[in-house]
């Protein structure tokens, strides 16, 4: 391979380490699936637009990472249906609205 080939790979390898762990996802539409698929549930347990589930005393995430692996377990659970990029729609619209993980 030619070094300005390496140096390109090598750059693509490191460069997702800097970015977040749900790339460029559009929490616009995250929140989309989001309104459609989860929100009914957590209403009926928290009351008023359920977000209190991830603004609550004790809440079980603590980075970017869980709330990606969170939705992704969700999704499952309940059966959304959603694809991964689905799921880092989801997680960019939670970070961004309530979660405000910084890493
Ligand atoms: C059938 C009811 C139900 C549905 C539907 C549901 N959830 Fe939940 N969700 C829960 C419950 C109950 C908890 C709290 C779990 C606990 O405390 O261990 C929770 C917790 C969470 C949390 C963690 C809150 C925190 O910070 O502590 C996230 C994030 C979350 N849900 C996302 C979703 C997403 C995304 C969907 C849609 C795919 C979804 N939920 C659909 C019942 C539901």
């Amino acid at each position: 391979m030619k070094p300005i080939i390496v140096l390109l790979a090598s750059a693509l390898i490191t460069l997702p380490a800097l970015a977040e762990p749900w790339g460029n996802a559009d929490p616009k539409v995250g929140k989309e699936h989001h309104d459609k698929a989860c929100v009914a549930c957590h209403v009926r347990l928290y009351g008023g637009d359920g977000s209190k589930m991830y603004t609550r005393d004790g809440r079980l995430l603590m980075t970017k990472l869980d709330v990606l692996q969170r939705v992704a377990t969700c999704n499952s659970q309940v059966k959304a249906g959603w694809f991964p990029d689905e799921e880092a729609e989801v997680a960019a619209y939670l970070n961004q609205q309530y979660y405000h993980f910084k890493e």
